[in-house]
């Protein structure tokens, strides 16, 4: 018998569902539809869902500290976007001058700063001068957006270990998910290494870190959710029925279930055909626990 039980199918056909985050202040998950400009909150009690219509791509965000607003990664660059008035107030726009990337993965790490990538959408990507270039991972504070790693097609797989030791991050199409040492203080990256590869076929997409300090990714194209031990063993698998999820929180009073969106994007009438679930949200229980998302600190 499988250790998970899917509780619930929440049928949104997200294109891209992308960010899911577990607001236990409220008791709501939340995830963007990329491509569908749409910000989704899920009242999980009473099963109500609210869609927020976007006005230009949101890709990842985070909450912020008592305060009701996110901090987003918007496709051209950060903003506080308001869910309730819709206001948008932009903060910085990194990568302004450029064609072709836009913002992707992102989460608020353990200190309460905002960290977001960047990827190739449309090759080749140039800046303003025509010379090529690729994805960047940055660190937002205040209205300040740092570079922190460059050389990255697509940025995913965004999380730290509980005690913030250590840094977790993949360029999707590498096919790997790289551990740096985390120096809270000041937010530096170092001692990158392989933490482990994929299987062909999938590429490392969403990832989260459970109170036990493993690591749950989103296969890609492998329709699959892993849990690696620290060490980086595969130490338990969730089969999808559906090929792309992207993203996972724990979410629920006691964080122990799992929330994993899916995408559409890239499939074919025939694929979709053979997974008509394709793009929905799926929540199920499980023997595990995660660890309540941290929040972005207003300087
Ligand atoms: C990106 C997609 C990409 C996928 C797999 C997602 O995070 O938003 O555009 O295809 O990762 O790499
Ligand atoms: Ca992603």
């Amino acid at each position: 018998m499988s250790e998970f039980t899917l509780l619930e199918v929440i049928p949104v056909g997200n294109i891209l569902g992308e960010c899911m985050l577990w607001d236990e202040v409220t008791g709501c998950a939340w995830w963007t539809d990329i491509h569908g400009r749409r910000l989704h909150r899920y009242h999980l009690a009473n099963k109500k869902l609210q869609v927020f219509e976007l006005p230009t791509r949101l890709c990842a965000f985070g909450f912020v500290d008592k305060d009701e607003r996110l901090v987003g990664a918007f496709a051209e660059g950060f903003a506080y976007y308001t869910p309730g008035t819709g206001e948008l107030d932009w903060l910085t726009q990194p990568e302004s001058g450029f064609t072709g990337t836009r913002f992707n993965d992102g989460r608020v790490d353990r200190q309460g700063r905002f960290w977001s990538g960047t990827m190739v959408e449309n090759a080749p990507a140039t800046d303003a001068a025509g010379n090529a270039v690729t994805g960047s991972l940055y660190c937002l504070t205040g209205d300040q957006a740092q570079k922190r790693l460059g050389e990255i097609r697509i940025s995913n797989s965004l999380c730290w270990s509980p005690d913030a030791a250590t840094a977790y991050f993949a360029d999707s199409p590498t096919g790997v998910i790289r551990a740096f040492d985390f120096d809270a203080a000041s937010g530096s990256l170092g001692n990158a290494r392989d933490f482990v590869r994929v299987p062909d076929g999938s590429a490392p997409d969403g990832s989260v870190i459970d109170s036990k300090g493993c690591l749950w990714n989103a296969h890609w194209g492998g329709g699959r959710v892993v849990r690696y031990s620290p060490q980086g063993d595969v130490l338990a698998e969730l089969a999808l029925p559906v090929t792309q999820p992207t993203c996972i929180c724990f979410g629920g009073p006691d964080l122990d279930l799992l929330f994993v969106t899916t995408a559409t994007e890239n499939l074919d009438d025939a694929a979709l055909a053979q997974q008509p679930e394709a793009g929905h949200v799926f929540v199920y229980r499980t023997p595990f626990k995660g660890l309540p998302e941290s929040r972005y600190r207003l300087a």
